[in-house]
C-alpha cells in the first residue's frame, strides 16, 4: 500500500472482514478504507493505532433508535448530541431513527422536524425512518417522493391506538402496497391492538398495577396475533415486511412460519429481550424495566438466541428510547402511566459480544453480520457501510476481547442515569471507534469536538 499516503492505520488487529477473520493492517484515507493488508506494512501514516491483540470491527449500525420522542408525558431522555455520543462509545457508528408525525403533519414536515433536530448535533452518521401514525391514507401519495429522496424506511404500528398511532388493517394494506411498489421497505412494530387495550383494562379495573402487569396486559399472543395479520397481507400482496423488536417465542414463531410460506419478512431482536427477562418487573424499581413489547420470559430469550444461532434473526437493534429513573419513578404507582422504552444504544455490542460470542452462540463474524452487514444491506446503505472492504466508509471499531468486569451506569454516556443491564457480566471493551476516518473514541473515552455526522439515504 502506499503508506506514506495514509490518515490512519490500524496495525496488526484481528479484522473481521466478509472473507473471514485475519490479522491485518487497514489504511485510511479521506475517510474511507484505502487497504487491508496482511504483509507486514512500513507504518507510515499520519497516525498509527496498534491493534495487536484485539479485534478490529466494522461501526455498528443500529437500526432503531429514538432520540428525544414523545412518551405519554415527556421525552426519551437523550437527544441527537447525547444519544450519539452514546452510540459512539458503545461501538455504533451509525443510527438509524425515526420521524415523529404530529397530528396532521405531512411526512414531509415531519422528516424536516427530525432532519432539524439530528443535523449538527449527531456525532455518528444517521439515517431516518419515516412513521406514518396520522391519516396514513392521505399521505400515501408522499411516498413516492419520500422514496426518490432516499427515505425509503417507513414504519407503521398495528398499537398505540390511544395515542393515535395505530394503523388499522384496510389503512395497513393500502400503506404496504404503496411502500413496497414505490420500492420502499415497511417496517412494523407488532402488538395486536385489541388483546393489548382489553388486557389492560381488565388489570386496571381490578386494581393490578405492579409492573409485571405491564408483560401480562401486553402478552406473546398480542405480538403473534399482529405478526399473522400483517404477514398475510404482505403475502398477499407479495410485500416485504421488517418486522421490529420481536420479543417473544410466540412471535418469533409467526415470523417464521410466514417465512415459510413465501412472505419476504426481515426478522429484528434487541438485546434486551435476549438477555433480560421479565423477572426484572418483580424486583425493586421494576418499573424502570418497562418497555414495549415487554420483557418475556427465560423461554422466550432462549428462542430467540436459537434463531440468532441459526440465522433467522437479521438484526438486532436497541429500540434506544431512555428515560431518567427520576421520569419513570414518578409514574412508579401505575404500569400505564411509566413512559415505555430502556437506554441500549451503548450495550449493544457488548452484549451480543459477551452473551453470543463468548457463550458459544454465534461467531464474530455472525455477530458482525447482525449489528452491521445486513442491518446495511436491508436499509442500502450497504454501498457505504457494513464491512471492512476498501472503498466503503472507514468506520472502525478496535475492541479488546480481554477484560472482564460488570456493566455499570456509572461507565456510560447516554442521559439515563440508570442502565437496564446493570451489573451483568460483560466480557470485552471497547477501545476506539473511528467514524470516516475520524477518531469518536480514543482508549475508552469519548473524544469531545464538533458533531461530523451525515446523513445517511439509500
Ligand atoms: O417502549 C418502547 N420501546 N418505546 C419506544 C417506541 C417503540 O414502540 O418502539
Ligand atoms: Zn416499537
Ligand atoms: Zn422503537
Amino acid at each position: 500500500m502506499d503508506d506514506w499516503k495514509l490518515d490512519l492505520l490500524i496495525h496488526s488487529g484481528e479484522v473481521v472482514t466478509p472473507d473471514g477473520v485475519r490479522r491485518a493492517d487497514v489504511g485510511v484515507r479521506n475517510g474511507r478504507i484505502a487497504a487491508v493488508t496482511d504483509g507486514p506494512s512500513r507504518r507510515a501514516a499520519r497516525e498509527v493505532i496498534d491493534a495487536g491483540g484485539k479485534l478490529v470491527l466494522p461501526g455498528g449500525i443500529d437500526p432503531h433508535t429514538h432520540m428525544g420522542i414523545p412518551i405519554k408525558d415527556t421525552h426519551s431522555a437523550d437527544d441527537f448530541e447525547s444519544g450519539s455520543i452514546a452510540a459512539a462509545c458503545g461501538g455504533t457508528t451509525t443510527i438509524l431513527d425515526f420521524t415523529v408525525q404530529a397530528p396532521g403533519q405531512t411526512l414531509e414536515e415531519s422528516l424536516e422536524d427530525r432532519l432539524e433536530a439530528a443535523r449538527g448535533k449527531s456525532h455518528v452518521d444517521f439515517g431516518i425512518h419515516v412513521n406514518v401514525t396520522d391519516q396514513p391514507d392521505r399521505r400515501l401519495r408522499e411516498i413516492p417522493g419520500l422514496v426518490a429522496r432516499g427515505f425509503n424506511s417507513f414504519k407503521a404500528f398495528t398499537t398505540y391506538k390511544e395515542q393515535g398511532m395505530m394503523i388499522g388493517g384496510e389503512q395497513f394494506r393500502r400503506l404496504l402496497g404503496t411502500v413496497d411498489a414505490e420500492g420502499g421497505l415497511l417496517m412494523l412494530h407488532a402488538e395486536d391492538d385489541e388483546t393489548v387495550s382489553r388486557l389492560t383494562r381488565r388489570h386496571v379495573e381490578r386494581g393490578e398495577q405492579a409492573p409485571i402487569f405491564h408483560a401480562r396486559s401486553r402478552p406473546p399472543e398480542a405480538e403473534s396475533l399482529a405478526v399473522e395479520n400483517a404477514t398475510r397481507i404482505a403475502g398477499e400482496l407479495e410485500a416485504r415486511l421488517y418486522v421490529v423488536h420481536v420479543s417473544s417465542r410466540a412471535g418469533l414463531e409467526a415470523t417464521l412460519r410466514a417465512r415459510e410460506r413465501g412472505v419476504r419478512v426481515y426478522l429484528e431482536t434487541c438485546p434486551q429481550y435476549l438477555v433480560l427477562d421479565e423477572e426484572k418487573y418483580h424486583g425493586a424499581n421494576g418499573h424502570r424495566w418497562i418497555t414495549t413489547p415487554p420483557l418475556r420470559r427465560a423461554e422466550d430469550a432462549a428462542a430467540l438466541w436459537e434463531a440468532v444461532r441459526d440465522g433467522s434473526v437479521d438484526a438486532v437493534g436497541t429500540d434506544h428510547c431512555p428515560f431518567t429513573s427520576a421520569q419513570k419513578d414518578r409514574h412508579r404507582h401505575s404500569f400505564c402511566s411509566v413512559p415505555n422504552g430502556l437506554p441500549g444504544v451503548e450495550n449493544r455490542l457488548a452484549m451480543l459480544y459477551t452473551y453470543g460470542v463468548e457463550r458459544g452462540r454465534i461467531s464474530l463474524e455472525e455477530m458482525v453480520r447482525l449489528l452491521t452487514g445486513d442491518v446495511a444491506r436491508i436499509f442500502g446503505i450497504d454501498d457505504r457501510k457494513g464491512s471492512i472492504e476498501v472503498g466503503k466508509d472507514a468506520d472502525l471499531l478496535i475492541w479488546d476481547p480481554r477484560p472482564a468486569g460488570l456493566v455499570s451506569a456509572d461507565h456510560m454516556h447516554g442521559n439515563a442515569d440508570f442502565t437496564p443491564y446493570e451489573g451483568l457480566e460483560q466480557k470485552g471493551r471497547l477501545c476506539h471507534t473511528v467514524l470516516r476516518g475520524r477518531v469518536l473514541v480514543r482508549d475508552g473515552e469519548f473524544v469531545p469536538g464538533q458533531p461530523h455526522g451525515d446523513l445517511l439515504t439509500s
